[in-house]
């Protein structure tokens, strides 16, 4: 999380305003406060980036951060940049050992003036600077001396060079061309520069870089030696993040399944085969995934069972320690992410790699880390997705999810007749009368305080995915259940007029709904047939096999309008941020 930007230029005077426009393209990482530190000056605000506009002295450099807060409320003292003497430094990632350097610092007399573990660094670079250690062996010096993952970029009073280090969390450097040939930028992601340059270096674990006007040289953290860095030219073109006719990015998402479900499965089945042989080489598939990537990867396993006959085990990646001891050589870790940067996947790769296990993934973000230490990747292709809840790049993971358990039975071609003909079916869904329909339903729900879904079969986990949409947007409770296990104790909640969410209508899943509107529950059926049962009903396609994916289109709808109804902003939920790169 956090969204950190710099720029280094002999070309630019407005270094300042340059790098607060970049972090505004970075702010799906961390929208609590911003902070941004020329040569000369130092602003920070609590609050969203993309309401700011400042003006800055002149100045040819500049380093920034919007921040997604982990040691510390959200204060502008905890913003970022922290400075201590003579150094200031952005810092995204968590230092987990700071308190017992900090306490060492206290009893220095050494003074803080956040709660932040990032301002800890900044007096560490300074100690070994006060003690005649160059930048760059400082910097090293402190790096060694930290656990956790971290990207540092660091100014120092009086030098030139803008330094920067990387270990897990993400930090490329983008190379001016033409009028910008002497400027650098630096950030966590390519988007905060791609108006500017498609040529990168990536930054790898313990590396550093020390940019100056002239040039870039890279650095082992460890070592101390020097690393050449080919040049790269991504083919991103700048996706102009437009809501269009929409109010917010979650809506224009949603609708934007109309296309993104055909580009999910559009792969050549040369790609669809070579990456199916390396899943199918493994003994032992473990798929890694967070939150509603997770969920898609539960509705995975229910397909690689019942279309392909193959078990696949599926684990919460934070939970994956405690499985370490069944990675091995012969283990395929498939990680399901939608920004490639999620903090406790990249941990599980990391350390099966370190053991042997092949790594496969699939990922929105094509340039991202999980793609790029993966041995095998596929694109989702789904646009970017803007808004913090996950819609169409969640569909689009369940499409290629459920085509590649067909592509393991070597039915790939109906694998994709099923795709399209939900793909063509959703294009006819998704329309102004189905949306405004379902905007009446959430008029009915919008105050209540509990919300129950249940499904079975690979709609249990679309029960699952359902509660996280509408608890991240709307704040609204939300808990999903498998259908049959409702009557094992969720039951005692239900009381005249709770909703509750039925996925489905075969007969098990409409009998475990009859006992819970013979106990009061206002039942709101999602299927492709109405039912008696059902209070309201919320229409869907026949969608064989890709049912899970039909039932969740009404579902996101749903979840928007309890959100606005609500007065919130859906895009930007409190507490939350769209990539999650700490652990
Ligand atoms: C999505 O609606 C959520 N905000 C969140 O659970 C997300 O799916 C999770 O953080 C994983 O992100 P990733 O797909 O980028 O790895």
């Amino acid at each position: 999380m956090c969204g950190v930007f710099a720029i280094s230029s002999a070309d630019i005077n407005n270094a300042g305003e340059k790098v607060i426009e970049g972090l505004k393209k970075l702010e799906y990482r961390g929208y609590d406060s911003w902070g941004v530190a020329t040569s000369h000056e130092m602003k920070k605000e609590v609050g969203k980036i993309s309401c700011a506009t400042v003006v800055f002295k002149e100045d040819s450099k500049a380093i920034g951060h919007s921040r997604w807060a982990t040691h510390g409320g959200v204060t502008s003292e905890n913003s970022h940049p922290h400075t201590y003497k003579t150094v200031t430094l952005v810092h995204n990632g968590i230092f987990e050992n700071y308190l017992s350097a900090k306490n060492r610092l206290l009893q220095k007399g050494e003074k803080f003036l956040s709660d932040t573990d990032s301002e800890v660094i900044a007096h560490l670079i300074q100690e070994q600077l006060d003690l005649s250690h160059t930048p760059e062996t400082a910097i090293q010096n402190v790096s060694q001396s930290i656990t956790g993952r971290f990207s540092i970029v660091v100014m120092i009073e009086g030098v030139e060079e803008i330094f920067v280090a990387r270990r897990g969390s993400p930090l490329i450097i983008g190379r001016g061309k033409g009028e910008l040939s002497k400027t650098t930028f630096i950030a966590s992601d390519i988007p905060a520069f791609l108006e500017y340059t498609n040529v990168v270096n990536y930054i790898d674990d313990d590396e550093m870089a020390i940019i100056s006007n002239e040039s870039v040289q890279f650095y082992n953290l460890l070592s101390g030696e020097e690393i050449e860095k080919r040049n790269i030219e991504v083919s991103w073109k700048e996706e102009v993040a437009d809501k269009g006719d929409y109010n917010h990015f979650m809506i224009k998402e949603i609708f934007d399944q109309k296309q993104s479900l055909m580009s999910a499965i559009n792969h050549t089945e040369e790609e669809i085969q070579e990456f199916i042989s390396v899943l199918q080489s493994g003994n032992g598939v473990y798929m890694v995934a967070c939150g509603t990537a997770h969920k898609a990867c539960i509705a995975a396993e229910y397909y690689f069972s019942q279309i392909a006959g193959r078990k696949i085990n599926v684990v919460p990646a934070s939970e994956m320690p405690a499985f370490e001891r069944f990675i091995n050589n012969k283990t395929v870790l498939f990680a399901v992410s939608q920004s490639g940067e999620t903090a406790d996947i990249l941990e599980v790769l990391e350390f099966g790699k370190k053991r042997g296990a092949k790594v496969i993934s699939i990922t929105n973000v094509e340039s991202s880390s999980i793609a790029r230490i993966s041995q095998n990747h596929l694109p989702l292709r789904a646009g970017k997705e803007k808004a913090v809840a996950s819609t169409k790049a969640t569909t689009s993971q369940m499409a290629l999810l459920l085509l590649l358990a067909y592509a393991d039975n070597n039915r790939l071609n109906e694998g994709r007749l099923v795709l399209q003909s939900l793909a063509s079916s959703v294009n006819d869904l998704l329309n102004p009368r189905y949306e405004e329909y379902i905007k009446s339903v959430a008029e009915t729900l919008h105050d209540c305080r509990n919300i129950f879904i249940i499904g079975r079969n690979s709609l249990f986990p679309m029960a699952l995915e359902s509660a996280i949409k509408i608890m991240e947007v709307s704040y609204i409770h939300a808990q999903g259940f498998a259908a049959g296990e409702m009557k094992h104790g969720p039951i005692a909640l239900i009381e005249k007029g709770t909703p509750c969410i039925v996925l489905g209508c075969d007969s098990e899943t409409i009998s475990n709904a009859m006992e819970l509107k013979s106990r009061g529950a206002k039942i709101i059926g999602v299927s492709n047939k109405n039912n008696i049962l059902f209070d309201q009903w919320l229409k869907i396609p026949s969608a064989g096999t890709a049912i899970s994916i039909a039932s969740l289109l009404p579902i996101q709808i749903l979840s928007y309008y309890l959100a606005t109804l609500r007065g919130l902003n859906p895009d930007m939920p409190r507490n939350l941020a769209k990539s999650v790169t700490v652990k």
